[in-house]
C-alpha cells in the first residue's frame, strides 16, 4: 500500500524543505483538498498552490475536488501541475448527475490527466457502477468530506470489498481518505487498499520516514 499526502493537514511555513522532506522520505503522491465552502462547508486553496508546489518536486500530485462546479476548474488545475484529477460522483447539488460526471470524464481524459471519482460515505458504492470502467482510481471517503482530523468511519469498509470484486480493470487504483492511522491503515490495506491519504496524522509526526514506513506496513 502507498501513500499519499493531504496537504490539507500541512502548517505551510517553510512549504518547500516539508514537501521535498516529504518525496524524500518515500511519499508516492501528494493530495491537495480544494475546498470551495459550498459543496463542503470550508474553504482551502486554490490552483496557485498545487502550482507553487509543483516547483518543488516532480512526485505525483492528486487533486481532490470538493468543489460544486469542478467542471469548470479541472483545466486550471491540470494547468496548475496535477496528474490525477478526482471530482465527487455527487457533483450535483450533492446528488448524482452522470452526465455531469461524464463530462468531467471525457474533460480530464482530454487534458491527458488521470481520472479519479469520489464518493461520499452517505453514497452506497453500486452507484458508481455505471462509470467505474472510466476511471483511473476510485477515492472511497471515510469520513464527510470538507475537515481533516475526523475519526474514520468503519462502515465504509465494505465498499472496498464490493469494488475489489466489481472493477473489470485490475489497474483502477483504489485510495482511501480521511481518518488513516497506524489502526485504520491496517484495516484498509488488508481490505485491498491501493493508497490511503494521511494528512493529521502523518504531519504530526516529525519522523515522515518512520510515519510513512509505519502507514505502509501496520
Ligand atoms: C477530507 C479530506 C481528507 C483529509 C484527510 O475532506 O478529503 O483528505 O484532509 O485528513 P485526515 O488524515 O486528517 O483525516
Ligand atoms: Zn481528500
Amino acid at each position: 500500500m502507498e501513500i499519499s499526502a493531504s496537504m490539507l493537514a500541512c502548517d505551510f511555513s517553510n512549504l518547500e524543505t516539508k514537501i521535498i522532506k516529504l518525496k524524500n522520505s518515500g511519499i508516492y503522491a501528494f493530495h491537495f483538498d480544494i475546498m470551495d465552502g459550498l459543496f463542503v462547508e470550508n474553504f482551502s486553496f486554490g490552483a496557485n498552490f498545487v502550482k507553487f508546489a509543483r516547483k518543488y518536486v516532480d512526485s505525483i500530485f492528486e487533486v481532490h475536488l470538493m468543489i460544486s462546479n469542478p467542471l469548470k476548474y479541472i483545466k486550471s488545475f491540470a494547468d496548475a501541475g496535477a496528474d490525477i484529477i478526482t471530482f465527487h460522483l455527487e457533483n450535483a447539488d450533492s446528488k448524482i448527475c452522470y452526465k455531469k460526471c461524464l463530462d468531467c470524464i471525457n474533460l480530464i481524459k482530454n487534458l491527458n490527466k488521470k481520472v479519479g471519482i469520489a464518493v461520499n460515505p452517505s453514497t452506497t458504492i453500486e452507484k458508481i457502477f455505471p462509470i467505474i470502467n472510466l476511471a483511473d482510481l476510485l477515492l472511497i471517503m471515510t469520513v464527510n468530506p470538507g475537515f481533516g482530523g475526523q475519526k474514520f468511519m468503519n462502515n465504509q469498509i465494505e465498499k472496498l470489498d464490493i469494488l475489489k470484486n466489481n472493477k473489470k480493470n485490475k489497474d483502477i487504483l483504489l485510495e482511501v481518505d480521511g481518518g488513516i492511522n497506524i489502526e485504520t491503515a491496517k484495516i484498509v490495506k488488508s481490505h485491498g487498499a491501493d493508497i490511503c491519504v494521511s494528512g493529521s496524522y502523518l504531519f504530526t509526526e516529525k519522523n515522515y520516514k518512520l510515519a510513512i514506513k509505519n502507514l505502509k506496513n501496520p
